[in-house]
């Protein structure tokens, strides 16, 4: 970009020098070692949605903590940080949870035919009940006010940024040996309702919880025929886009 002529124009960032006060926040930013890229990587390879495999002891609040904390660290959009974590022991609780997560199930079964309904109906698609903790991951739309940096285009990227701390909680928790579920199936009134959750907030993910001793080492849905990991190299385009209609 060419410098501008004109000193007032508030695009002009040619000349833009770091104040010492923000200077003394870079640091350095090397790669990992050969080690932590390594143990990165595994998090992020052997991380699996768990649906059966929770152990019923409880996590103790300081491992609980950390995966909040991971969680807390996601980037966001216009660093609104829209998140809420509502934690949820109570097994009376869960069990209300669960009842929404069957109704929707039943109805979800039906969306299917013949034999991939019977499939669709075999799968287990939720711990609720089993796994000693919930977590549900909810999006405020309305913080940081009505004009969020970064959001005025894209009113989504609130939702976006709550599942980036979804998924940092998912790795941490990884490498923590504690297995994570993400269950999807419900109408959203229904855990708002048992919940109390008000209406501009939205549930982005209700998350079970338990440590684990045993994890599939593919997708449970690829190991139970529903459907293979996609190649990559199918995904992945130059310059524009391509024909991927066989996916
Ligand atoms: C947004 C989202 C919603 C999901 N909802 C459910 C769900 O309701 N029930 C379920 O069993 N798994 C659910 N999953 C887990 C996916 O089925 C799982 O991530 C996928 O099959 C790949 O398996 P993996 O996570 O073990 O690699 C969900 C995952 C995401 C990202």
């Amino acid at each position: 970009m060419q410098p501008s002529d004109d000193p007032a124009d508030p695009y002009d960032t040619s000349s833009a020098t770091v104040s010492p006060e923000a200077a003394a926040h870079l640091i350095a930013a090397c790669a990992f070692s050969e080690e932590e890229r390594t143990a990165v990587y595994r998090a992020i390879e052997t991380r699996r949605d768990v649906r059966d495999q929770f152990r019923p002891d409880p996590l103790p609040d300081d491992l609980v903590r950390r995966l909040l904390e991971a969680a807390h660290r996601a980037p966001s959009v216009g660093f609104m940080q829209p998140w809420n974590f509502i934690m949820i022991r109570q097994a009376e609780t869960r069990e209300r949870a669960w009842q929404a997560f069957s109704q929707a199930n039943e109805e979800a079964a039906l969306m299917f035919e013949g034999g991939r309904r019977a499939q669709y109906q075999r799968l287990k698609l939720e711990g609720i009940r089993k796994a000693p903790l919930s977590i549900c991951i909810t999006c405020d739309t309305k913080r940081g006010g009505p004009v969020v940096l970064g959001r005025t285009h894209n009113p989504a990227t609130d939702v976006y940024s709550t599942v980036c701390a979804v998924q940092n909680l998912w790795l941490a928790a990884r490498a923590e040996g504690v297995g994570v579920g993400w269950v999807s199936i419900f109408h959203e009134d229904a855990i708002k309702a048992i919940l109390k959750i008000p209406d501009h907030v939205k549930i982005v993910a209700w998350l079970c919880l338990g440590y684990v001793d045993e994890l599939y080492d593919m997708p449970e849905l690829a190991v139970k025929g529903w459907r293979d990991r996609l190649p990559l190299d199918k995904l992945v385009f130059e310059e524009g886009w391509q024909d991927c209609e066989d996916l």
